[in-house]
C-alpha cells in the first residue's frame, strides 16, 4: 500500500504490533531513500511526526518527545517518540517514550507536557478514545519515566471528564509548578463552539481541581485552541496557543491554523484572569504550529515547534514520512515582543566558516564556496544612506536551473518577504506562496540582519536577532544549491558568514531494538 493513499480508519488506528510482516522495514526503507530527508532537524524514521511533547530538562539533559504515527503519513494512532540532548543540537535516539492502546488512550496518546517531580519525569497527556459511534472522549492521563524505559501509565486518568460548558475538544495539558502546587492549562472548545483554555490545580499531579476558564478578553477567537502553554519571562506572563478558525488579516494569519502568543501580567496563584495585550503570531512563515517550551538549567526558556500544519498534504507523504521539528529557540523579550534566537548550542554543528562582503548596486552576485543544502548563513545588509528608503535587497537560495527561494527586504516599506513560489515541489497552494511582515519602524536606520538555517527541505530565518522568524518547508531539487545576493533599485553593503552544518547524530534507518521492545538498543 502506498503511504500517500488515504488510509481507512482500521489502518490508521493500528498499533505497531499490528503492522503486517515487513511493513515497518518497507516504510523505513522508503523514507530513508527520500531525497528530502533532513540532515540536522529532528524527523521521524518513518510515518508522521507532529507536535513536540513532554519537553523538560531532567537528569542533566533535555528530554523531548514528539507525536508519532509510525504506519503512514495520516494522523492515526499517535505514540510519543523520545530523543534527548545536552546541547539542543546533537540528539540521542531513545525510541518510543509512551505507547497508546490502553482503555483511556485506545486511539492515541495525544499531546501533553513533562514535569520533574520526586526525581522522575512525569508526563501529562491527553488520552484519545473513540467509542463505537466514533464519538471522541478525551482523558487527561499521567505516565512516569526515569528517562530510559517507556513511561509507565497510571491505570486511571487524572482528569476523567470534561467539565460542563465544554465540548469533547479538550486536550493538550501543559503543567507548571506554581509555588507549592501545580497548575495546568488545557486547550478547549466552549459549548458555543468558540475556543478557549481552562485551568486546573493539583498538589501532587494526581488529584486535579478544576479552577475555571482562563479569563482573557477573547470571547470569540476561533473555534478551538490547541496546545496552550503558559510561562513567565522577566516580569511578563506569556500565553502561547494555537487558535483554529481565524480569518487572514493583511500580512497576518495566512496559514490554515495560527500559532501565537499574548503577553500580560503574570497570572496570580488564586486567580484565573489573564490581563494581556494583543495576540501576535510567533512565526511569519508557512509551516509552524503547536510549539512547546521548557525551562533550561540556567533559567532559559526554550521553544520547539512542529514544522508543519494539520490538514495539509506535503510532498513527502508518498515517500512514507512527513514533517520535522523546528530548531530549538531561546526566548527573550524586547520592546514588548517575544524574541526567538536559535539555541546557542547549534554553533556546535558548524563546519568551517567562509566570510564574504560586497557593495552591490543593481546587481546580483555569489561567492565561492557559499552554497549547499544544509548550512547556516548570516548576512547583514546595510543600504547606502541615500538608499535607505528605496531599493530591494536580499538573498536567493536553493537556486538551480528552474528553482529559487527568495528572501527580500523592501527598504521603501520595511517589508520582509519570503517567496517559495519557485522553490520546487509545491505545497498547500491554496494558502499562497509568499509570506511577509513589516519590520518595526526603528529597523530602518540599522542594517537588516538575516540568519538562515537551511536544511535539505526547510529554511528557518531569524530577522534582526530574532525579532521576526520565518519557518518554511521547501522541496527543491537536490542540485539546487546556489546562493546569491541582490540589490535592485539601490545600493547596499552585504557582509556575511557561511557554515556547512553537520548532522544531528540521530542515526539513519530504523533503529534496532525498536521493533522488539520500542526502545532503541543502547
Ligand atoms: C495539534 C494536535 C493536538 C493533539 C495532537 C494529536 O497538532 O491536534 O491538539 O493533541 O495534535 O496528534
Amino acid at each position: 500500500m502506498l503511504a500517500s493513499m488515504k488510509m481507512t480508519k482500521e489502518q490508521k488506528y493500528r498499533l505497531l504490533e499490528q503492522a503486517e510482516p515487513g511493513e515497518l522495514e518497507r516504510l523505513a526503507a522508503q523514507a530513508e531513500s527520500c531525497g528530502w530527508r533532513q540532515r540536522y532537524h529532528i524527523q521521524p524514521h518513518m510515518g508522521l511526526l507532529n507536535d513536540p511533547n513532554g519537553f523538560a530538562f531532567y537528569d542533566g539533559k533535555y528530554h523531548l518527545f514528539y507525536q508519532w504515527f509510525p504506519l503512514g503519513t495520516d494522523h492515526g494512532m499517535k505514540y510519543w517518540y523520545h530523543v534527548t540532548s545536552s546541547d539542543l543540537a546533537h540528539w540521542t535516539d531513545l525510541g518510543i517514550g509512551l505507547t497508546p492502546g490502553g482503555p483511556y488512550d485506545s486511539h492515541g496518546a495525544y499531546s501533553g507536557s513533562g514535569i520533574v517531580k520526586d526525581g522522575k519525569l512525569h508526563l501529562m497527556y491527553t488520552g484519545n478514545v473513540r467509542d463505537e459511534n466514533w464519538v471522541r472522549h478525551p482523558y487527561q492521563c499521567l505516565a512516569i519515566t526515569d528517562g530510559h524505559a517507556i513511561a509507565t501509565k497510571l491505570e486511571q486518568p487524572v482528569i476523567g471528564s470534561v467539565p460542563p460548558g465544554y465540548t469533547d475538544h479538550f486536550r493538550d495539558p501543559k503543567v507548571w509548578q506554581d509555588s507549592d502546587s501545580y497548575r495546568c492549562v488545557i486547550g478547549a472548545q466552549r459549548d458555543d463552539l468558540t475556543g478557549t483554555a481552562v485551568l486546573y490545580r493539583s498538589k501532587d499531579l494526581l488529584d486535579w481541581t478544576f479552577e475555571g476558564e482562563l479569563q482573557t478578553s477573547l470571547s470569540s477567537f476561533g473555534y478551538m485552541w490547541e496546545c496552550p502553554d503558559y510561562f513567565e519571562l522577566g516580569d511578563q506572563g506569556v500565553l502561547l496557543f494555537c487558535p483554529q478558525g481565524i480569518e487572514p488579516q493583511g500580512e497576518r494569519f495566512r496559514n490554515i491554523y495560527q500559532s501565537g502568543y499574548m503577553l500580560g501580567k503574570p497570572l496570580e496563584s488564586d486567580r484565573q484572569t489573564f490581563e494581556h495585550g494583543e495576540f501576535a503570531e510567533l512565526d511569519r512563515g508557512f509551516d509552524f504550529y503547536a510549539p512547546q517550551t521548557t525551562q533550561g538549567p540556567d533559567g532559559e526558556r526554550v521553544l520547539v515547534g512542529w514544522m508543519g500544519l494539520p490538514d495539509l498534504d506535503y510532498p513527502t507523504d508518498d515517500k512514507g514520512w512527513a514533517h520535522c521539528l523546528t530548531l530549538p529557540r531561546e526566548l527573550s523579550l524586547r520592546n514588548g515582543k517575544l524574541i526567538q534566537r536559535p539555541a546557542a548550542g547549534l554553533i556546535g554543528l558548524r563546519g568551517e566558516q567562509i566570510t564574504f562582503s560586497a557593495e552591490l548596486n543593481g546587481e546580483s552576485r555569489s561567492f565561492a564556496g557559499v552554497e549547499g543544502a544544509a548550512y547556516e548563513l548570516q548576512v547583514s545588509v546595510s543600504p547606502a544612506a541615500s538608499d535607505c528608503k528605496q531599493g530591494m535587497f536580499g538573498i536567493e537560495f536553493r537556486t538551480g536551473e528552474n528553482e529559487r527561494t527568495v528572501l527580500s527586504y523592501d527598504a521603501s516599506s520595511g517589508k520582509v518577504t519570503l517567496d517559495r513560489s519557485q522553490s520546487g515541489a509545491s505545497l498547500s497552494p491554496g494558502y499562497g506562496t509568499t509570506r511577509s511582515c513589516t519590520l518595526s519602524s526603528e529597523s530602518g536606520d540599522r542594517p537588516i540582519e538575516f540568519r538562515l538555517f537551511v536544511d535539505t527541505s526547510s529554511a528557518e530565518i531569524f530577522v534582526n536577532g530574532g525579532e521576526e522568524t520565518f519557518t518554511a518547508r521547501l522541496f527543491p531539487d537536490s542540485a539546487s544549491t546556489g546562493i546569491s545576493f541582490f540589490a535592485n533599485g539601490g545600493s547596499a553593503a552585504f557582509e556575511g558568514s557561511f557554515w556547512s552544518l553537520r548532522e544531528n547524530a540521530i542515526p539513519r534507518g530504523l533503529p534496532t531494538g525498536i521493533l522488539e521492545h520500542g526502545k532503541v538498543k543502547p
